[in-house]
């Protein structure tokens, strides 16, 4: 699948044959794949390099949520592009000028995507770092700059779609984890919302992790997700 893929699968495993076996059976099935953080620090642009040749043409989100001065981040994202995956993300909070040069250097077909505010902190933990600004305002704000930046659009927590989408208008990419399908487990995500609520809402794409990769078919369970959107 080509085209814009509604639901990105989050391949969080520390095991390189168990990321290619799952990648190869869910790209089939015409979700996108997600690789972060642990991924890429265990098995670097080679590991990506071995996924991409497991799901051909499918869509590829490199997560790796880039945040230091502008320089480095420009320099970060020039490095990765030649691995030539669609979708990569800085932390909005680098600011203007970091997201205007991480922007200038990415490749135009890779979309250029901003965390705003970590899911995992809400209000008591943005007073501690000298943040007084509500969670959701802050989302909204760095939103916002993300968007005067040029850049393609936030990853955002399903509750602040409907708030987004109205302040950054259609065309603005909402990526969207912490989705869990009706009567799924909800493992560590605390506020969670199901895959048609959240297009309903507004959301782009979606991000969903364990609720495929951990189930006994990963490969039924991601059909079943996509057949149940139509
Ligand atoms: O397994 P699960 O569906 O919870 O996986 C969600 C994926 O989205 C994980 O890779 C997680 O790191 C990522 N993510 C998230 N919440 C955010 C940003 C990213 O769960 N706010």
């Amino acid at each position: 699948m080509t085209s814009s893929p509604p639901i990105f699968c989050a391949i969080d495993t520390s095991d390189l044959d168990q990321a290619q076996s799952l990648s190869r059976k869910i790209s089939g099935t015409g979700c996108g794949i997600k690789l972060g953080l642990e991924f890429f620090n265990r098995f670097g642009p080679s590991g990506v390099e071995k996924i991409k040749k497991k799901i051909g043409d499918s869509k590829l989100f490199l997560d790796l949520k880039y945040h230091d001065i502008p320089n480095t981040v420009a320099g970060a994202i020039k490095a990765v592009s030649t691995l030539g995956v669609d979708y990569l993300n800085v932390h909005a909070a680098g600011g203007l000028e970091m997201m205007q040069e991480a922007k200038a250097v990415c490749p135009p077909q890779t979309k250029l995507l901003a965390v705003t505010v970590l899911t995992s902190l809400e209000d008591e933990h943005l007073r501690a770092v000298g943040q007084s600004t509500p969670a959701g305002d802050q989302v909204e704000r760095l939103a916002r700059l993300t968007q005067t930046a040029g850049l393609d659009g936030v990853v955002c927590s399903a509750h602040e779609i409907k708030r987004l989408r109205a302040a950054c208008g259609d065309d603005f990419v909402l990526m969207v984890p912490g989705i869990r399908p009706a009567g799924a487990d909800k493992g560590d995500q605390k506020r969670v919302m199901t895959p048609s609520e959240a297009f309903e809402a507004g959301a782009t794409h979606l991000v969903i992790g364990r609720p495929i990769t951990g189930a006994p078919d990963p490969e039924t369970a991601a059909r079943d997700i996509l057949k149940a959107l139509r």
